[in-house]
Protein backbone atom coordinates (compact mmCIF):
# COMPACT_ATOMS: atom_id res chain seq x y z
CA UNK A 1 0.00 0.00 0.00
CA UNK A 2 1.58 3.49 -1.01
CA UNK A 3 1.13 6.22 0.63
CA UNK A 4 0.00 8.55 -1.79
CA UNK A 5 -4.51 8.51 -1.88
CA UNK A 6 -5.19 8.20 -5.21
CA UNK A 7 -7.95 10.29 -6.92
CA UNK A 8 -10.20 7.42 -7.33
CA UNK A 9 -10.58 7.22 -3.14
CA UNK A 10 -12.06 10.28 -2.98
CA UNK A 11 -14.37 10.06 -5.86
CA UNK A 12 -15.58 7.00 -4.59
CA UNK A 13 -15.86 8.42 -0.96
CA UNK A 14 -17.60 11.41 -2.43
CA UNK A 15 -19.57 8.96 -4.57
CA UNK A 16 -20.89 7.33 -1.03
CA UNK A 17 -21.96 10.51 0.28
CA UNK A 18 -23.76 11.55 -3.10
CA UNK A 19 -25.62 8.17 -2.10
CA UNK A 20 -27.10 9.45 1.24
CA UNK A 21 -28.23 12.83 0.47
CA UNK A 22 -31.31 12.03 -0.71
CA UNK A 23 -33.21 12.81 -3.85
CA UNK A 24 -32.77 16.24 -4.88
CA UNK A 25 -30.19 16.56 -1.98
CA UNK A 26 -27.28 18.91 -1.67
CA UNK A 27 -24.41 18.88 0.12
CA UNK A 28 -21.95 22.14 0.79
CA UNK A 29 -18.69 21.61 2.73
CA UNK A 30 -16.05 24.38 3.52
CA UNK A 31 -12.32 23.70 4.30
CA UNK A 32 -10.66 25.69 7.64
CA UNK A 33 -10.23 29.52 7.41
CA UNK A 34 -7.01 30.71 8.00
CA UNK A 35 -6.89 32.05 11.49
CA UNK A 36 -4.66 35.30 12.75
CA UNK A 37 -1.80 34.08 15.54
CA UNK A 38 -1.73 37.90 16.12
CA UNK A 39 -0.74 40.89 14.55
CA UNK A 40 -0.39 40.25 11.02
CA UNK A 41 0.75 36.73 12.18
CA UNK A 42 -1.26 33.51 10.77
CA UNK A 43 -1.19 30.03 13.12
CA UNK A 44 0.06 27.71 10.70
CA UNK A 45 -2.69 26.36 8.21
CA UNK A 46 -4.75 23.03 9.09
CA UNK A 47 -6.93 22.45 6.26
CA UNK A 48 -10.44 20.91 7.55
CA UNK A 49 -10.89 17.02 8.43
CA UNK A 50 -14.38 16.53 6.33
CA UNK A 51 -13.38 18.61 3.43
CA UNK A 52 -10.02 17.10 3.17
CA UNK A 53 -11.57 13.45 3.44
CA UNK A 54 -13.64 14.05 -0.20
CA UNK A 55 -11.32 16.15 -1.57
CA UNK A 56 -7.65 15.75 -0.91
CA UNK A 57 -7.39 19.35 -1.50
CA UNK A 58 -5.19 21.02 1.88
CA UNK A 59 -5.49 24.92 0.08
CA UNK A 60 -7.25 27.55 2.31
CA UNK A 61 -10.38 29.55 0.76
CA UNK A 62 -11.99 26.20 -0.59
CA UNK A 63 -15.34 24.36 -0.91
CA UNK A 64 -16.69 21.58 -2.17
CA UNK A 65 -20.57 21.64 -3.14
CA UNK A 66 -22.04 17.91 -4.36
CA UNK A 67 -25.20 17.00 -4.98
CA UNK A 68 -27.37 13.56 -5.45
CA UNK A 69 -26.47 12.75 -8.56
CA UNK A 70 -22.69 12.79 -7.69
CA UNK A 71 -21.75 15.98 -9.42
CA UNK A 72 -18.64 17.83 -7.87
CA UNK A 73 -18.07 21.74 -8.05
CA UNK A 74 -14.91 23.06 -6.52
CA UNK A 75 -14.56 26.42 -5.40
CA UNK A 76 -10.89 27.40 -4.62
CA UNK A 77 -8.30 30.50 -4.93
CA UNK A 78 -7.57 31.30 -8.26
CA UNK A 79 -4.01 31.39 -9.80
CA UNK A 80 -2.41 34.71 -9.04
CA UNK A 81 1.10 35.55 -9.89
CA UNK A 82 1.43 37.82 -7.62
CA UNK A 83 0.40 36.50 -4.60
CA UNK A 84 1.91 33.59 -5.21
CA UNK A 85 5.61 35.22 -4.87
CA UNK A 86 4.17 35.70 -0.84
CA UNK A 87 2.64 32.84 0.15
CA UNK A 88 3.52 29.86 -2.56
CA UNK A 89 1.91 28.09 -5.40
CA UNK A 90 -1.71 27.57 -5.52
CA UNK A 91 -3.49 24.29 -7.57
CA UNK A 92 -6.26 26.84 -9.42
CA UNK A 93 -9.80 26.09 -10.85
CA UNK A 94 -8.44 25.30 -14.12
CA UNK A 95 -6.33 22.82 -13.20
CA UNK A 96 -8.33 21.47 -10.02
CA UNK A 97 -10.46 19.83 -12.19
CA UNK A 98 -7.78 16.97 -13.92
CA UNK A 99 -5.71 17.55 -10.77
CA UNK A 100 -8.45 16.53 -8.43
CA UNK A 101 -10.96 14.35 -10.10
CA UNK A 102 -13.41 17.01 -9.76
CA UNK A 103 -16.76 17.96 -12.25
CA UNK A 104 -16.43 21.50 -12.21
CA UNK A 105 -14.01 24.27 -10.17
CA UNK A 106 -14.44 27.82 -9.83
CA UNK A 107 -13.14 31.01 -7.86
CA UNK A 108 -14.13 31.41 -4.04
CA UNK A 109 -14.88 34.52 -5.35
CA UNK A 110 -17.88 33.54 -7.53
CA UNK A 111 -19.44 31.48 -4.33
CA UNK A 112 -21.98 33.84 -3.61
CA UNK A 113 -22.54 33.96 -6.77
CA UNK A 114 -22.82 30.42 -7.77
CA UNK A 115 -24.42 28.82 -4.45
CA UNK A 116 -28.19 30.18 -5.04
CA UNK A 117 -27.83 28.97 -8.40
CA UNK A 118 -26.90 25.58 -7.17
CA UNK A 119 -29.18 25.46 -4.73
CA UNK A 120 -32.09 26.06 -6.46
CA UNK A 121 -34.80 23.10 -6.78
CA UNK A 122 -32.76 21.00 -4.34
CA UNK A 123 -35.24 19.36 -1.74
CA UNK A 124 -32.30 19.26 1.54
CA UNK A 125 -29.03 21.41 1.96
CA UNK A 126 -26.49 19.52 4.22
CA UNK A 127 -23.37 21.17 5.74
CA UNK A 128 -21.91 20.08 8.74
CA UNK A 129 -23.71 22.00 11.47
CA UNK A 130 -21.68 23.70 14.43
CA UNK A 131 -18.08 23.44 13.14
CA UNK A 132 -17.97 26.74 11.36
CA UNK A 133 -18.73 29.79 12.57
CA UNK A 134 -21.49 31.50 10.66
CA UNK A 135 -21.86 28.96 8.57
CA UNK A 136 -25.95 28.43 8.99
CA UNK A 137 -26.42 32.29 8.12
CA UNK A 138 -24.51 31.94 4.60
CA UNK A 139 -26.21 29.37 3.75
CA UNK A 140 -29.55 31.35 4.42
CA UNK A 141 -28.47 34.59 2.50
CA UNK A 142 -27.82 32.32 -0.64
CA UNK A 143 -31.28 30.44 -0.05
CA UNK A 144 -32.78 33.93 0.16
CA UNK A 145 -32.45 35.28 -4.15
CA UNK A 146 -33.97 31.35 -4.18
CA UNK A 147 -37.03 32.00 -2.43
CA UNK A 148 -37.56 35.49 -3.99
CA UNK A 149 -37.38 33.73 -7.43
CA UNK A 150 -40.58 31.49 -6.61
CA UNK A 151 -42.43 33.15 -8.23
CA UNK A 152 -40.47 32.40 -11.36
CA UNK A 153 -41.60 28.77 -11.05
CA UNK A 154 -38.17 28.02 -8.66
CA UNK A 155 -38.12 25.93 -5.87
CA UNK A 156 -36.16 26.59 -2.44
CA UNK A 157 -34.68 23.82 -0.62
CA UNK A 158 -37.24 23.01 2.51
CA UNK A 159 -35.06 21.07 4.54
CA UNK A 160 -31.59 21.57 5.94
CA UNK A 161 -29.89 18.77 7.49
CA UNK A 162 -25.99 17.99 9.59
CA UNK A 163 -23.29 16.81 7.19
CA UNK A 164 -21.84 15.21 10.15
CA UNK A 165 -24.27 12.59 10.54
CA UNK A 166 -23.12 11.15 7.59
CA UNK A 167 -19.53 11.90 7.21
CA UNK A 168 -19.13 10.93 10.87
CA UNK A 169 -20.16 7.21 10.30
CA UNK A 170 -18.21 6.91 6.99
CA UNK A 171 -14.61 8.11 8.71
CA UNK A 172 -15.44 6.14 11.71
CA UNK A 173 -14.44 2.90 9.75
CA UNK A 174 -10.91 3.42 8.06
CA UNK A 175 -10.07 2.59 4.71
CA UNK A 176 -6.51 0.74 3.82
CA UNK A 177 -5.28 4.06 2.65
CA UNK A 178 -6.05 5.41 5.53
CA UNK A 179 -4.96 2.73 7.87
CA UNK A 180 -1.49 2.91 6.06
CA UNK A 181 -1.07 6.68 6.54
CA UNK A 182 -2.17 5.64 10.55
CA UNK A 183 0.47 2.80 10.82
CA UNK A 184 2.92 5.13 9.62
CA UNK A 185 2.10 8.18 11.41
CA UNK A 186 2.23 5.71 14.35
CA UNK A 187 5.97 4.72 13.33
CA UNK A 188 7.23 8.06 13.39
CA UNK A 189 5.65 8.96 16.85
CA UNK A 190 6.80 5.84 18.14
CA UNK A 191 10.53 6.70 17.25
CA UNK A 192 10.30 10.04 18.55
CA UNK A 193 9.52 8.55 21.95
CA UNK A 194 12.36 6.33 22.15
CA UNK A 195 14.61 9.61 20.96
CA UNK A 196 12.80 11.90 24.14
CA UNK A 197 13.32 8.87 26.54
CA UNK A 198 17.24 8.00 25.45
CA UNK A 199 17.97 11.44 25.37
CA UNK A 200 16.62 12.31 29.00
CA UNK A 201 18.86 9.39 30.40
CA UNK A 202 21.66 10.50 28.19
CA UNK A 203 21.52 14.09 29.65
CA UNK A 204 21.31 12.98 33.35
CA UNK A 205 23.83 10.39 32.73
CA UNK A 206 26.22 13.57 31.50
CA UNK A 207 25.32 15.63 34.99
CA UNK A 208 23.26 18.10 32.58
CA UNK A 209 20.37 20.27 33.30
CA UNK A 210 17.60 18.49 31.65
CA UNK A 211 14.00 21.09 30.76
CA UNK A 212 10.74 19.62 29.70
CA UNK A 213 11.35 21.57 26.90
CA UNK A 214 14.56 19.28 25.91
CA UNK A 215 12.66 16.69 25.25
CA UNK A 216 9.51 17.83 23.25
CA UNK A 217 12.68 19.14 20.74
CA UNK A 218 13.51 15.53 20.45
CA UNK A 219 9.96 15.13 19.88
CA UNK A 220 9.61 17.60 17.33
CA UNK A 221 12.88 16.74 15.66
CA UNK A 222 11.65 13.05 15.04
CA UNK A 223 8.58 14.81 13.42
CA UNK A 224 9.69 16.62 11.14
CA UNK A 225 12.47 14.95 10.13
CA UNK A 226 10.40 11.97 9.08
CA UNK A 227 8.19 14.16 6.66
CA UNK A 228 5.18 14.45 9.66
CA UNK A 229 4.01 17.86 9.17
CA UNK A 230 2.86 19.10 12.82
CA UNK A 231 2.31 17.50 16.08
CA UNK A 232 -1.53 16.17 15.67
CA UNK A 233 -2.43 17.90 19.35
CA UNK A 234 -0.16 20.15 22.12
CA UNK A 235 2.63 17.39 22.98
CA UNK A 236 2.53 16.84 26.77
CA UNK A 237 5.78 16.38 28.14
CA UNK A 238 5.14 16.66 32.53
CA UNK A 239 8.48 15.72 34.48
CA UNK A 240 7.20 14.50 38.25
CA UNK A 241 3.95 15.55 39.50
CA UNK A 242 3.34 17.51 36.48
CA UNK A 243 2.23 13.86 35.04
CA UNK A 244 -0.92 14.41 37.85
CA UNK A 245 -2.56 17.53 35.15
CA UNK A 246 -4.53 15.97 32.86
CA UNK A 247 -3.93 18.71 29.99
CA UNK A 248 0.06 19.72 31.12
CA UNK A 249 1.35 20.97 27.99
CA UNK A 250 5.04 20.14 27.59
CA UNK A 251 6.99 23.77 29.59
CA UNK A 252 10.13 24.06 30.92
CA UNK A 253 9.95 22.33 34.74
CA UNK A 254 13.28 20.81 35.23
CA UNK A 255 13.53 16.88 34.90
CA UNK A 256 15.36 15.11 38.07
CA UNK A 257 16.59 11.92 38.77
CA UNK A 258 14.04 9.68 40.18
CA UNK A 259 11.07 11.48 38.36
CA UNK A 260 9.22 9.75 35.95
CA UNK A 261 8.25 11.52 33.10
CA UNK A 262 4.83 11.34 31.06
CA UNK A 263 4.88 12.16 27.47
CA UNK A 264 1.82 12.44 25.85
CA UNK A 265 2.69 13.12 21.77
CA UNK A 266 1.55 12.12 18.02
CA UNK A 267 2.66 12.95 14.85
CA UNK A 268 0.06 13.97 12.24
CA UNK A 269 0.96 12.26 8.78
CA UNK A 270 -0.57 13.63 5.52
CA UNK A 271 -3.94 14.55 7.62
CA UNK A 272 -3.84 11.47 9.82
CA UNK A 273 -2.97 11.27 14.02
CA UNK A 274 -1.13 9.41 16.07
CA UNK A 275 -1.72 9.83 19.56
CA UNK A 276 0.84 7.77 22.19
CA UNK A 277 1.74 8.47 25.76
CA UNK A 278 4.62 6.80 27.94
CA UNK A 279 5.34 6.91 31.19
CA UNK A 280 9.17 6.26 32.07
CA UNK A 281 11.67 7.01 34.58
CA UNK A 282 13.50 9.95 33.95
CA UNK A 283 17.39 8.19 34.47
CA UNK A 284 16.08 5.23 33.06
CA UNK A 285 15.69 2.98 36.15
CA UNK A 286 12.07 2.49 38.21
CA UNK A 287 12.40 2.52 41.67
CA UNK A 288 9.82 0.24 44.03
CA UNK A 289 6.78 2.04 44.11
CA UNK A 290 6.97 3.72 40.56
CA UNK A 291 7.71 0.09 38.80
CA UNK A 292 4.47 -1.17 41.25
CA UNK A 293 2.09 1.66 40.14
CA UNK A 294 3.16 1.16 36.60
CA UNK A 295 2.78 -3.16 36.14
CA UNK A 296 -0.74 -1.88 37.33
CA UNK A 297 -1.24 0.06 34.65
CA UNK A 298 -0.05 -2.02 32.25
CA UNK A 299 -1.86 -5.09 33.28
CA UNK A 300 -5.02 -2.37 33.22
CA UNK A 301 -4.03 -1.56 29.64
CA UNK A 302 -3.21 -5.41 28.46
CA UNK A 303 -6.99 -6.21 30.22
CA UNK A 304 -8.43 -3.99 27.90
CA UNK A 305 -6.25 -5.14 24.93
CA UNK A 306 -7.44 -8.27 25.66
CA UNK A 307 -11.04 -7.02 24.97
CA UNK A 308 -10.57 -4.99 22.28
CA UNK A 309 -12.04 -6.75 18.71
CA UNK A 310 -14.76 -6.51 16.21
CA UNK A 311 -18.13 -6.91 18.22
CA UNK A 312 -17.04 -5.79 21.22
CA UNK A 313 -18.15 -2.85 22.85
CA UNK A 314 -16.56 0.28 22.69
CA UNK A 315 -17.13 0.66 26.42
CA UNK A 316 -15.88 -2.69 26.98
CA UNK A 317 -12.00 -2.24 27.13
CA UNK A 318 -12.94 0.46 29.79
CA UNK A 319 -14.73 -1.98 31.84
CA UNK A 320 -11.71 -4.00 31.83
CA UNK A 321 -9.28 -1.30 32.32
CA UNK A 322 -11.25 -0.21 35.62
CA UNK A 323 -12.05 -3.97 37.17
CA UNK A 324 -7.68 -4.60 37.03
CA UNK A 325 -7.10 -0.75 38.34
CA UNK A 326 -9.59 -1.01 41.10
CA UNK A 327 -8.34 -4.45 42.05
CA UNK A 328 -4.70 -2.77 41.94
CA UNK A 329 -5.78 0.11 44.36
CA UNK A 330 -6.96 -2.35 46.89
CA UNK A 331 -4.03 -4.66 46.67
CA UNK A 332 -1.15 -1.06 46.90
CA UNK A 333 -3.48 0.26 49.67
CA UNK A 334 -4.24 3.48 47.61
CA UNK A 335 -7.92 2.22 48.62
CA UNK A 336 -8.44 1.02 51.89
CA UNK A 337 -10.03 -2.43 52.10
CA UNK A 338 -11.88 -1.54 55.42
CA UNK A 339 -13.20 1.70 53.94
CA UNK A 340 -13.94 0.02 50.40
CA UNK A 341 -14.71 -3.54 50.97
CA UNK A 342 -14.82 -5.48 47.61
CA UNK A 343 -13.42 -4.69 44.06
CA UNK A 344 -17.08 -4.80 42.76
CA UNK A 345 -17.88 -1.58 45.57
CA UNK A 346 -14.89 -0.04 44.07
CA UNK A 347 -16.55 -0.22 40.82
CA UNK A 348 -20.30 0.24 41.49
CA UNK A 349 -18.79 3.48 44.05
CA UNK A 350 -16.53 4.91 41.54
CA UNK A 351 -14.26 4.85 44.08
CA UNK A 352 -11.33 4.64 41.78
CA UNK A 353 -12.17 7.96 40.46
CA UNK A 354 -9.95 10.22 42.02
CA UNK A 355 -7.28 8.18 40.84
CA UNK A 356 -8.82 7.61 37.43
CA UNK A 357 -10.92 9.90 36.33
CA UNK A 358 -10.71 9.70 32.50
CA UNK A 359 -12.29 7.16 29.66
CA UNK A 360 -9.63 4.60 28.29
CA UNK A 361 -9.75 5.71 24.87
CA UNK A 362 -11.61 7.63 22.08
CA UNK A 363 -11.74 7.52 18.40
CA UNK A 364 -8.36 7.99 16.62
CA UNK A 365 -8.10 9.63 12.77
CA UNK A 366 -7.94 12.34 11.28
CA UNK A 367 -8.79 14.16 14.26
CA UNK A 368 -6.87 12.94 17.54
CA UNK A 369 -10.24 12.85 19.33
CA UNK A 370 -12.18 11.36 16.06
CA UNK A 371 -15.65 11.79 15.05
CA UNK A 372 -17.94 8.70 15.08
CA UNK A 373 -20.91 8.14 17.47
CA UNK A 374 -20.00 6.59 20.66
CA UNK A 375 -23.57 4.94 20.45
CA UNK A 376 -24.71 2.25 18.63
CA UNK A 377 -26.72 3.61 16.39
CA UNK A 378 -29.09 0.47 15.75
CA UNK A 379 -29.84 0.87 19.55
CA UNK A 380 -30.17 4.32 19.72
CA UNK A 381 -33.78 3.99 20.91
CA UNK A 382 -32.54 1.94 24.41
CA UNK A 383 -32.49 4.37 26.96
CA UNK A 384 -31.89 2.81 30.35
CA UNK A 385 -31.14 5.36 34.07
CA UNK A 386 -28.94 5.18 36.46
CA UNK A 387 -28.08 7.34 39.53
CA UNK A 388 -24.18 8.57 39.29
CA UNK A 389 -22.39 7.41 42.86
CA UNK A 390 -20.74 10.33 42.87
CA UNK A 391 -22.89 13.27 41.70
CA UNK A 392 -26.13 11.61 42.35
CA UNK A 393 -27.16 12.67 38.91
CA UNK A 394 -29.35 10.57 36.78
CA UNK A 395 -27.79 9.68 33.85
CA UNK A 396 -29.57 8.08 31.13
CA UNK A 397 -27.22 5.39 29.12
CA UNK A 398 -27.53 3.97 25.71
CA UNK A 399 -25.84 0.86 24.17
CA UNK A 400 -22.03 1.85 23.62
CA UNK A 401 -21.03 1.30 20.08
CA UNK A 402 -20.44 -2.23 18.97
CA UNK A 403 -16.59 -2.61 17.32
CA UNK A 404 -15.96 -2.91 13.36
CA UNK A 405 -12.82 -4.00 11.43
CA UNK A 406 -11.19 -0.65 10.52
CA UNK A 407 -11.96 1.10 13.29
CA UNK A 408 -9.45 3.05 15.32
CA UNK A 409 -9.17 3.96 18.91
CA UNK A 410 -6.86 4.67 21.59
CA UNK A 411 -6.49 2.25 24.38
CA UNK A 412 -5.30 4.24 27.71
CA UNK A 413 -5.00 3.75 30.87
CA UNK A 414 -3.41 5.82 34.10
CA UNK A 415 -3.11 6.56 37.33
CA UNK A 416 -2.90 9.72 38.96
CA UNK A 417 -1.76 10.06 42.40
CA UNK A 418 -1.78 13.04 44.38
CA UNK A 419 -1.61 13.65 47.92
CA UNK A 420 -4.13 13.54 50.02
CA UNK A 421 -5.13 11.53 53.83
CA UNK A 422 -5.11 8.24 53.60
CA UNK A 423 -2.52 7.67 50.26
CA UNK A 424 0.70 6.10 51.10
CA UNK A 425 3.08 8.76 50.42
CA UNK A 426 5.60 6.55 48.55
CA UNK A 427 2.98 6.90 45.42
CA UNK A 428 2.05 11.10 46.19
CA UNK A 429 2.88 12.65 42.81
CA UNK A 430 2.96 9.86 40.43
CA UNK A 431 1.31 10.46 37.53
CA UNK A 432 1.26 7.29 34.65
CA UNK A 433 -0.62 6.91 31.40
CA UNK A 434 0.32 4.13 28.64
CA UNK A 435 -1.46 4.99 25.16
CA UNK A 436 -2.03 2.95 21.93
CA UNK A 437 -3.59 3.56 18.95
CA UNK A 438 -5.30 0.11 17.95
CA UNK A 439 -6.74 -0.99 14.97
CA UNK A 440 -9.73 -3.33 15.64
CA UNK A 441 -9.77 -6.60 13.68
CA UNK A 442 -12.29 -9.67 13.48
CA UNK A 443 -10.70 -11.77 16.39
CA UNK A 444 -8.28 -9.35 17.81
CA UNK A 445 -6.58 -5.72 17.23
CA UNK A 446 -3.42 -4.70 15.85
CA UNK A 447 -1.72 -2.13 18.27
CA UNK A 448 0.28 0.15 15.57
CA UNK A 449 2.13 2.08 18.34
CA UNK A 450 4.14 -0.54 20.16
CA UNK A 451 7.71 0.75 17.92
CA UNK A 452 8.36 2.24 21.34
CA UNK A 453 7.95 -0.59 24.13
CA UNK A 454 6.06 -0.65 27.44
CA UNK A 455 7.68 -3.54 29.05
CA UNK A 456 9.83 -1.72 32.03
CA UNK A 457 12.15 -4.03 31.35
CA UNK A 458 12.34 -2.74 27.58
CA UNK A 459 12.05 0.10 28.71
CA UNK A 460 15.10 0.25 30.68
CA UNK A 461 17.17 -1.32 28.35
CA UNK A 462 16.29 0.98 25.41
CA UNK A 463 17.28 4.07 28.26
CA UNK A 464 20.60 2.33 29.18
CA UNK A 465 21.83 1.93 25.34
N1 LIG B 1 -3.44 13.38 23.77
C1 LIG B 1 -4.83 13.44 23.87
C2 LIG B 1 -5.38 12.19 24.35
O1 LIG B 1 -4.66 11.30 24.73
O2 LIG B 1 -6.55 11.99 24.30
MN1 LIG C 1 -5.63 9.80 23.47
MN1 LIG D 1 -2.67 11.04 24.10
Amino acid sequence: MTLTVPNSVYAERRARLAAQLGDGGIAIVPTAPERMRNRDSDYAYRHDSYFYYLTGFAEPNAWLVLTAEGHSTLLCNPKDAEREIWDGYRLGPEAAVDALGIDEAYTAAELDQRLPRLLENRSCVWYPFATHAGLAARVDGWLTPVRARARYGALCPARQADLCLLLDEMRLVKDAHELALMRHAAQISARAHIRAMQRCARMLRAGQEVREYHLDAELLHAFREHGSQAPAYGSIVAAGANACVLHYRADKAPVRQGDLVLIDAGCEYDGYASDITRTFPANGRFTGPQRALYDLVLASQEAALAATRAGARFTDPHDATVAVLAQGLLDLGLLNTNQHGSVQDVIEKRAYFPFYMHRTGHWLGMDVHDCGSYVEPSEVGTVSERKDPLSGETIQDRPSRILRPGMVLTIEPGLYVRPAPGVPEVFHGLGIRIEDDAVVHPGSCELITRGVPVQPDEIEALMRD
